[in-house]
């Protein structure tokens, strides 16, 4: 997910531009440029935040240009990977949201005719394919080169002594903000609202061509009319999308990074099975991680030991670092979000010192951890914003699914219908999130808790951990995450009517002990919150509350139930007044050891 800008009018373009990027840097924000096209292109780019090229550029007279900023997909994050990107004489300049799954074939045939790449990125291909079409007509030019495009992009082109903007879309965003005698491109609302609140929405394979004092959208050749709007948000309102917080806007985009995820590792038909080339013994898997990166390797752990039938190991980072061996013929797997955290860069040294071939699991390109990597998958959540992590959790999960199916042991007809089943995923999700409601409703009587449990078993245990953990961040409520099985030997001496405990309850061979433990909960008084598959009858009669969840293959319930304890934790926060995006004492990504 990155952020694309165009300015057409009577101002300078430059701080227009400047100005706009900034406003979209929460789509990413690893390096950026702009494009001013006076008598010629001139092209400003490097891998700093938008305020820092903006410092360090020099005028750039002209009133018609673009502008990037990035959340590096192909190619970390440098001035030569920063976008726009031109064709070989200049003339052409391109800025892009989303991935060109054909990119390779395409540099291939286009360097075969000649173009000189320069960048690692799938964008590039771009303005090459579009100078093949260029005759004068930029809209022309741009409607053939993406007939041969697969895959995702809202594009900005502009050619050197052309006074117009084409901007296209197909499964990105853009929009055109109207003004007087001017006009705005955007990947979204908040770039623009300084300037305007009129704003035009592309739909899918539009393509526009854009003047100081026009919009005409063609869609498969023909014209076609699309709604202006008036947007009566605040910028800030806008960057969430009309959330009240980053976590909210980001937990209701799980069913795209879902998507997103899986789609990319097809399309790149990455087969990113556990061990890639080499004599790795797959009888010893290890997985590294902290925080709720660890609670998605542990349910890696469930994952790969039911369907590879391998023995895993999972290690804290930070007390790996103390303790544990490893041998380079293990397979280890680091799971980082942000790519950055201390513990695990730490972990990392260690193992690639002891001779380990070491993967990672992250979702920023460029970071440190992805650098050090000796193999890189990457999760497709885009950036996440708020300090609890969760669409980079649900995306790690897909990574551990895909990593483990092609080694899976199990039988074909029971692996082509778990891959069915997968793909379905992001709708079993979107019934979770339209029971937004209900659980908000749950969480008004817990957040009049201050100790809560949290409890679960086989591969819901890790997902207890996790709701425990998020409800700790954001609403400071002592929460613990235990396994079911545990209470009996201590917990329970906690527990009492002041103390609920929620129960994350699976449709798997631990129902019936499940069943017992909560029977074991209410006898000693403490309300319970049962999350279990729908129309569960015996457990509702047993518990206090049912958050109940879609039914989904038992080895898939840690993502629908997931989802709904993130709702219930972001919703205990709101009840109890807390800052949600940015709690106390708490970082996105801890450097420090
Ligand atoms: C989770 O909500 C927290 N932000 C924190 O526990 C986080 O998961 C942990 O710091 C690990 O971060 P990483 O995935 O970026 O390595």
């Amino acid at each position: 997910m990155c952020g694309i800008v165009g300015y057409i009018g009577d101002k300078q373009a430059q701080p227009v531009l400047f100005n706009c990027l900034a406003r979209l840097e929460y789509r990413g924000y690893d390096s950026c440029g702009i494009a001013v096209a006076g008598s010629e292109v001139k092209v400003f780019k490097d891998a700093v935040r938008v305020k820092a090229l903006e410092k360090v550029t020099p005028k750039l007279a002209g009133t018609l240009g673009i502008g990037h900023t990035r959340w590096a997909t192909h190619g970390e994050p440098s001035r030569v990977n920063a976008h726009p990107h031109l064709d070989c004489p200049g003339k052409i300049c391109v800025v892009h949201n989303g991935i060109i799954n054909n990119y390779q074939k395409l540099r291939q045939k286009l360097a075969r005719a000649g173009h000189h790449f320069v960048s690692e990125t799938d964008t590039e291909v771009l303005p090459h394919l579009v100078e093949e079409y260029y005759d004068g007509n930029l809209e022309m030019a741009v409607s053939r080169a993406l007939q041969e495009v697969e895959g995702s992009y809202a594009i900005v082109v502009l050619a050197v002594g052309n006074r117009e903007l084409v901007i296209a879309r197909r499964d990105s965003p853009i929009i055109v903000g109207l003004g007087d005698r001017e006009n705005y491109i955007a990947s979204d609302v908040p770039a623009i609202l300084d300037y305007t609140s009129r704003v035009v929405y592309l739909e899918d394979n539009d393509i526009g061509v854009v003047t100081a004092n026009s919009l005409q959208i063609k869609n498969g050749g023909a014209e076609v009319a699309r709604k202006e709007h008036k947007i009566s948000w605040t910028v800030e309102d806008a960057q969430k999308a009309g959330y009240e917080y980053f976590m909210l806007k980001e937990i209701h985009e799980q069913p795209k990074v879902i998507r997103d995820t899986i789609g990319g590792y097809v399309a790149e038909g990455e087969a990113v099975g556990l061990a890639d080339s080499g004599d790795f013994d797959l009888g010893d898997v290890l997985i590294l991680a902290s925080g709720t990166s660890y609670h998605a390797a542990l349910v890696g752990k469930y994952i790969i030991e039911e369907l590879v039938r391998t023995p895993v190991r999972t290690e804290l980072a930070s007390e790996f670092n103390y303790c544990g061996c490893t041998s380079p013929r293990s397979v280890t797997i680091v799971v980082t979000q942000s790519g950055e955290t201390a513990d695990a860069l730490k972990a990392m040294k260690r193992l690639k010192g002891e001779g380990c071939r070491v993967s990672v699991i992250t979702n920023v390109v460029g970071s440190t951890a992805s650098r050090l990597a000796d193999r890189v998958i990457y999760t497709r959540a885009g950036p996440e914003i708020s300090v609890a992590a969760t669409k980079s959790f649900l995306a790690q999960l897909m990574a551990l699914y895909w990593l483990a199916l092609p080694y899976s042991k199990i039988d074909i007809r029971r692996l082509d219908s778990l891959i069915t089943e997968l793909r379905q995923l992001p709708g079993k999700v979107q019934q979770v999130l339209d029971r937004e409601g209900s659980i908000a409703e749950c969480a008004k009587q817990l957040a009049k808790f201050d100790n809560i449990f949290f409890v679960g078993r086989g591969i819901n245990y890790p997902v207890a951990l996790e709701g425990a953990l998020k409800l700790k961040e954001i609403s400071y409520i002592h929460a613990e995450g235990c396994a079911a099985g545990e209470l009996k030997h201590g917990p329970f001496a906690l527990l009492g009517k002041e103390v609920p405990v929620v129960a994350v309850v699976g449709n798997d061979n631990t129902y019936e002990a499940m069943l017992t433990s909560i029977k074991e909960v209410k006898a000693r008084h403490s309300p319970v919150i049962a999350i279990v598959g729908n129309g569960d009858g015996e457990i509702e009669e047993l518990v206090n509350t049912v958050i109940s969840v879609p039914k989904v293959e038992p080895i898939f319930s840690p993502v629908v139930n997931t989802v709904a304890l993130q709702l219930l934790a972001y919703y205990t926060a709101k009840e109890r007044g807390c800052p949600i995006d940015f709690p106390r004492n708490l970082a996105k990504s801890v450097t420090v050891e």
